[in-house]
C-alpha cells in the first residue's frame, strides 16, 4: 500500500472515479457516446474542431512535460494552473475539520485560501526575520500532525530559494506520515535548484509547476502535478471529468518544443537581465529602505512608507502588489518585473515621489 493511499482522506479513498466516456475510452470511427453535437462550432475554420470533449487528460501533453521536467509521465498530472494542483492535494489528502496543513509565512496565498476554503486547519511557522529561511525546529513544536506540508521554492513573495538540505531534512522527518508539497512556480529562474528529480528516492515528495510564468503563459492555466505515481491515480480519481481544454492542451505542447523551450529561455534571460538593472536603480531611491535578493521574476522592496508610495504609484495608473499585511512584511511591496518601458514609468514615478 503506498503512502497515498495510507493518507488519503477516507471519503477519497472510498471514491469511485467518475467514467466518462473518454475515460472509459474505446476505438471506434463512429462515438455516438458523449452527447456532443456533430457539427462544428460558429464560423470554425474548416481544419478546426472544437464539438468533441477533449481526451480524459492530454496524453502528449503529460508525456512532453514529463521529457521536460525529467519526470516518468505516470508520475506527472497535467492541471487547470498549479492553483488546481494544491486544491487537489488538500481534498485529497485531508479530512475536514480534522486533519491540517503547515504553510510558512510569508508565502503565497492561495494555500491559506484553499485549506480553509475546506475547511482545513493551517499551522503557521514564520520563515526566519530577514532571510526568509526555513525554521526547520519549529516543526518540533507544532502540536497537530500534519498531513501535508507546503513549501514555496524560490517562495512568493520574498524571492529566495529554499535550503535543500532544509527540504529534504523535513521529508525524511515526515516520511510516513505526510507529503512535503514543494511549489516549483518559479523554477525556470533557476532551473536546477529543482526538486523534481529527488521525487524518485523521496516518496514523499511533491512538486508543483505551472506554465504561467516564465513560459508567459497564465491565461492558457496548466499546470502540473509532479509526485510517484500512487499520488497521481489518486487526483486523477479526483480531478474533474475533462479538466484540460483542447486548444490549451494544444498551445502548452508547442511552448514545450524544442524551439519553445529555447524561446522561453531567451525570455527568461532578458527578464533576469533587466530585474538586475531594476534592482540597481530602486536601490538608489530615497523611498527605498531595501531590495531584497530574487531569483525569481519579482522583486521585494522594503519602503519608508509603503501606503503612500503605494498610493502614489496607483494615481499614476501604476499597480504594485501590496504585502503590508502578510506576516512580517509591514511597509514591503512586491513589483513585477515587466517590459523596459512599464518598468521605467514605475522607476520615474517613485523618483518623482517625495
Ligand atoms: C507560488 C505560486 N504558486 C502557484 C501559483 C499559481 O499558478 P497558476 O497560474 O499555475 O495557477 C502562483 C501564481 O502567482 C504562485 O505565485
Amino acid at each position: 500500500m503506498g503512502l497515498a493511499n495510507k493518507l488519503a482522506a477516507p471519503q477519497i479513498k472510498k471514491l469511485v472515479a467518475y467514467q466518462s466516456a473518454r475515460r472509459i475510452g474505446g476505438i471506434g470511427n463512429n462515438y455516438l457516446n458523449a452527447n456532443e453535437s456533430p457539427y462544428p462550432a460558429y464560423q470554425m475554420p474548416k481544419q478546426e474542431s472544437w464539438q468533441r470533449y477533449p481526451d480524459f487528460l492530454p496524453g502528449d501533453l503529460t508525456t512532453k512535460y514529463g521529457l521536460y521536467s525529467g519526470t516518468p509521465s505516470d508520475c506527472v498530472l497535467t492541471t487547470r494552473g498549479a492553483d488546481e494542483g494544491i486544491d487537489l492535494l488538500i481534498r485529497a489528502f485531508c479530512e475536514p475539520n480534522k486533519d491540517s496543513i503547515v504553510i510558512n509565512t510569508p508565502t503565497y496565498a492561495m494555500y491559506d485560501f484553499i485549506a480553509e476554503a475546506h475547511q482545513v486547519s493551517i499551522s503557521k511557522i514564520a520563515l526566519t526575520p530577514g532571510d526568509f529561511k526555513l525554521d526547520v525546529p519549529a516543526y518540533g513544536a507544532l502540536t497537530a500532525q500534519p498531513k501535508i506540508i507546503f513549501l514555496c521554492h524560490p517562495n512568493n513573495p520574498t524571492g529566495n530559494l529554499l535550503s535543500r538540505q532544509d527540504v529534504l531534512a523535513l521529508a525524511k522527518k515526515y516520511s510516513d506520515e505526510a507529503f512535503v508539497v514543494v511549489d516549483e512556480a518559479y523554477i525556470e529562474f533557476t532551473p536546477s535548484d529543482s526538486f523534481a528529480l529527488d521525487i524518485a528516492s523521496t516518496p514523499n515528495l511533491i512538486v508543483l509547476r505551472t506554465l504561467s510564468k516564465a513560459f508567459s503563459l497564465a491565461a492558457v492555466r496548466i499546470g502540473f502535478v509532479l509526485a510517484n505515481s500512487d499520488v497521481i491515480q489518486l487526483l486523477a480519481k479526483l480531478i474533474a471529468p475533462y479538466p484540460i481544454p483542447d486548444p490549451c492542451a494544444r498551445i502548452a505542447l508547442n511552448s514545450l518544443s524544442e524551439t519553445g523551450v529555447s524561446y522561453m529561455e531567451a525570455q527568461r534571460d532578458r527578464i533576469l537581465f533587466s530585474k538586475a538593472e531594476v534592482e540597481k536603480k530602486l536601490k538608489a531611491l530615497s523611498c527605498v529602505e531595501r531590495v531584497y535578493p530574487s531569483v525569481t521574476n519579482f522583486l521585494l522592496v522594503k519602503f519608508e512608507d509603503s501606503v503612500k508610495a503605494f498610493d502614489y504609484l496607483v494615481e499614476h495608473g501604476i499597480i504594485l502588489r501590496d504585502q503590508a499585511k502578510q506576516p512580517g512584511l509591514e511597509n514591503h511591496l512586491r513589483i513585477s518585473i515587466g517590459d523596459d518601458i512599464d518598468l521605467q514609468q514605475m522607476l520615474d514615478c517613485l523618483a518623482s515621489f517625495k
